[in-house]
């Protein structure tokens, strides 16, 4: 684990390669295996290959979702608020387990955040994806995550870069 952690970067540019199903399979079970208070589980997650439909979700806001366009993947990961007052947590640790499991199998991905996030001056990024997704009144949209074979290389943060500062003396 320690080396995944070591070699993870966020990749935004993605070879035009299709992800195998059983990948895809697998990252739905990572998904699913993730930890959530009192374990409501209260996610859902969409994961979408469509390259119509992603391209839809790349303009979700004005920056820093654009890439997902050239991705093979998008996980959109929704909750019922309603279902736990921790959801944000919980599918915080959803998504971080998706993209560990994902590096564990050779793709990358990075994070699209989208609540608090707006589509343009009228709309919520939120409002912008439950109407591009159908989804129901009331759902939540945290973040979606992009996923495809690297097609950049990024150097792992070296480790006398870490911020050892913010580890608190007790
Ligand atoms: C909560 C969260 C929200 C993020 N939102 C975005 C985003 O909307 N667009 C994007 O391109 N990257 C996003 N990122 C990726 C960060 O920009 C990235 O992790 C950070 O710059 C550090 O780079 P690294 O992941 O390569 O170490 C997000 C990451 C997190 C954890």
């Amino acid at each position: 684990m320690l080396d995944i952690l070591r070699d993870r970067r966020s990749i935004r540019k993605y070879k035009d390669v299709k992800i195998d199903e059983q990948i895809i399979d697998q990252l739905k079970e990572a998904a699913l295996r993730s930890p959530s208070s009192r374990g409501i589980n209260p996610w859902r997650l969409l994961f979408i290959t469509d390259k119509d439909m992603l391209e839809v979700l790349s303009r979700a806001k004005q920056s820093g979702s654009g890439f997902l366009k050239g991705a093979s993947l998008g996980v959109v990961v929704i909750a019922r608020d309603e279902e736990s007052d921790v959801w944000i947590e919980d599918c915080s640790i959803a998504s971080i387990i998706l993209q560990l499991t994902g590096q564990s199998l050779g793709l990358g991905s990075c994070w699209i955040q989208i609540r608090n996030r707006m589509h343009n001056d009228g709309q919520t990024s939120e409002d912008y994806i439950r109407k591009a997704l159908d989804l129901p009144e009331g759902s939540k949209v945290e973040c979606m995550i992009a996923f495809g074979y690297p097609d950049e290389i990024k150097e792992p943060h070296p480790k006398s870069e870490l911020e050892y500062g913010k580890i608190l003396e007790s």
